[in-house]
């Protein structure tokens, strides 16, 4: 088995950033070093208390590092999306008699994401990868206040945007990428090895029937019986997806260091719309017409081979309560 790879993961769980967050911590090809919040699905404490909730649940006693971020976005007011990850964030779980959570305490809290994020990219041995799960305000802030340190990241894998697929908030604009604009152009243009999975791909990735939950829920283990009473709930209550198909967006962006011979890559410089008006949040391959310096281009899914990558999601998920 190849070296892990070392990975800091930050999220606005969010049903599907539990998802990814569940396959990332039961793949031995990761090594997760620390989870840092970001307001987008749900507000920035909501947010936070998910994510301590989660690393109770999915990784007990693993000492993973936990960092809450920015509130909102660098330079505009905060976009939720409640009415797609309900009011608590995972489906209302929270809520479920056998899966309460307590509000965040500082047991929770290590220290600030953005510290977290420069102190693992700038200390580790081994080049870190950052996964971006939600709006990219976070990194942008961590390649603003130190771009020396974030050029030693090995990476950027961000979940976001739409190249030809239309968007989910706007038709242009994919969430992620709308909630933050500038976050995201900045991302784009930080001259860093930057993946995008966009709703490209991740419009292919789906759960669309009750055999994940199922599969989940007859197994003993609180993970799996866990994450099938979550994937139940979203399918029901219809989040985070269509007529009770639950998108894969943030474990596709997992997938894609997992088992990257399932994607179809195509290099792009990127720009990401700002303003208000319909360009905001959309994504686009740079132009000769844009301004600024020439952007070092991203490579951005735009394939995959569907069924194998939600197969090997899948498997990954009801395994999370194998022992080893
Ligand atoms: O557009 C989908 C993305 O926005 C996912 O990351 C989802 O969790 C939300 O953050
Ligand atoms: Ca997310």
């Amino acid at each position: 088995m190849p070296a892990s790879i070392p990975v800091v993961i930050d999220t606005d769980p969010g049903v599907d950033d539990a998802l990814a967050l569940a396959l990332a911590l039961a793949s031995p090809e990761l090594s997760v070093r620390a989870v840092t919040t970001v307001a987008g699905n749900v507000d920035l404490a909501t947010g936070t208390a998910n994510a301590g909730y989660l690393l109770r649940i999915l990784a007990p006693g693993r000492g993973i590092r936990l960092g809450q971020g920015c509130a909102k976005p660098l330079a505009r007011d905060l976009v939720t999306a409640e009415e797609v990850h309900g009011s608590d964030g995972l489906a209302g779980i929270t809520g479920h008699e056998g899966w309460r959570r307590r509000s965040a305490d500082s047991t929770d809290i290590a220290a600030d994401a953005v510290d977290v994020i420069i102190e693992e990219v700038a200390q580790s041995p081994e080049p870190v990868t950052v996964i971006a799960l939600g709006p990219l305000t976070n990194v942008a802030a961590a390649l603003q206040r130190d771009p020396a340190a974030m050029r030693r990241a090995a990476g950027i894998v961000v979940m976001g945007g739409s190249l030809h697929a239309g968007g989910n908030v706007t038709p242009r604009a994919e969430f992620n990428f709308y909630v933050d604009p500038e976050a995201a152009d900045a991302v784009m243009a930080s001259g860093l090895p930057v993946v995008v999975t966009p709703l490209d791909v991740t419009h292919q990735l789906a759960v669309s029937d009750e055999t994940v939950e199922s599969r989940l829920l007859s197994r003993p283990e609180p993970r799996s019986a866990f994450l099938g009473e979550l994937i139940r709930r979203a399918r029901a209550e219809q989040f985070t997806g269509r007529g009770g198909k639950l998108l894969l967006h943030d474990p596709a962006a997992v997938a894609t260091l997992l088992w990257p011979e399932l994607f179809t890559m195509q290099s792009h410089a990127l720009t990401v719309g700002g303003g208000d008006g319909d360009q905001r949040g959309a994504m686009r391959p740079t132009t000769d017409n844009d301004a600024g310096p020439e952007r070092t281009p991203s490579q951005v899914a735009v394939d995959v081979a569907a069924d194998s990558a939600v197969k090997r999601i899948v498997e990954r998920l009801v395994a999370v309560g194998d022992p080893g």
